[in-house]
């Protein structure tokens, strides 16, 4: 599964030798009790693709990551690593799957207590034989890759929300995981500092082939990042498609979702005009 030191990258690290990266979820149910969270969902993460994944508050989007990541266990239903089904596998297996998974969690937890650096550093420490010196500079590397130098020595406290984003993102990816989940990676954000923190999730997706998946309500991520769209209404899969596919859906509760104003629900129908006059 491990390949050779990445040289071009200056990294004193093994980097997986990449597949095709996808992700497939297989009529995954949950419930808790008598509550039946998911139902029957199936749905494709790309390879080096933003995946959202979408739905209003309750329709289980966290519950739906931590299923796929293992950390919640289904009540049926397979979820598909290349093939791979996560939910049969034995502890050697999930854990060599979540070595390659990179995780943001919602409300980026991090260590106060902890520097940026130490907080960047955590996983190498927890899951590498690499020497200090190998750690530091692999930091120094994805603090740069987020526009984050010299804060390094910095506590959260004395960052803003969206650096604190990004320390959470180089943690994220200090293994060079080839898939990245994010929960709400905009939540508290304002509507540019989101802007800046989606740039960086994309750029960084195609730079090394990640399959990414992102939990959001940020409208301004669906237009700009979604390149698969998954959305979720109470617990099933409504909708699946791109982000250029969402003008044209005619799927009410979609529509509801996305298009909430009257404003945002007449620049949906002018895009769509402007559409048809182009082909016309
Ligand atoms: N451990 C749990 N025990 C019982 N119910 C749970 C548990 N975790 C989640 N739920 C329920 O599952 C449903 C889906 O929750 P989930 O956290 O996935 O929603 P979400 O779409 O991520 O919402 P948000 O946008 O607010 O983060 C909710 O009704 C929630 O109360
Ligand atoms: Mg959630």
């Amino acid at each position: 599964m491990w390949g050779s030191p990445v040289r071009g990258l200056g990294l004193n690290m093994v980097r997986p030798v990449r597949g095709l990266g996808m992700i497939e979820i297989r009529n995954v149910r949950k419930s808790f009790g008598d509550k039946v969270v998911l139902q029957d969902v199936s749905a494709k993460m790309e390879a080096g693709k933003t995946n959202l994944i979408i739905g209003t508050s309750g329709s289980g989007k966290t519950v739906l990551m931590k299923t796929m990541i293992g950390l919640l266990p289904v009540d049926s239903g397979e979820v598909l690593y290349e093939g791979k089904d996560i939910t049969k596998m034995n502890d050697k297996e999930l854990k060599e799957i979540r070595m390659q998974i990179g995780m943001l969690f919602q409300g980026g937890a991090l260590f106060d207590s902890k520097t940026v650096e130490n907080n960047v550093m955590f996983p190498l420490d927890m899951f590498t034989n690499m020497t200090y010196r190998q750690k530091v500079r692999r930091v120094d590397e994805v603090l740069a890759r987020v526009n984050l130098v010299e804060a390094n020595r910095k506590f959260p406290a004395e960052i803003s929300g969206g650096m604190k984003k990004r320390v959470a993102l180089a943690r994220a990816i200090v293994q060079n995981p080839k898939y990245l989940f994010c929960d709400e990676p905009n939540s508290g954000l304002d509507p540019q500092t989101s802007l800046v923190i989606d740039k960086l999730v994309k750029e960084i997706t195609t730079e090394y082939n990640i399959t990414t998946i992102i939990n959001t309500h940020d409208m301004n991520t669906v237009m700009e990042s979604g390149d698969h769209i998954v959305y979720m209404y109470n617990g099933k899969k409504q909708w699946e498609g791109s982000n250029k596919d969402i003008i044209f859906s005619k799927d009410e509760k979609l529509n509801a979702f996305i298009f909430a104003s009257e404003f945002l629900t007449k620049a949906k129908e002018m895009s769509m005009m402007e559409a048809k006059e182009q082909k016309g």
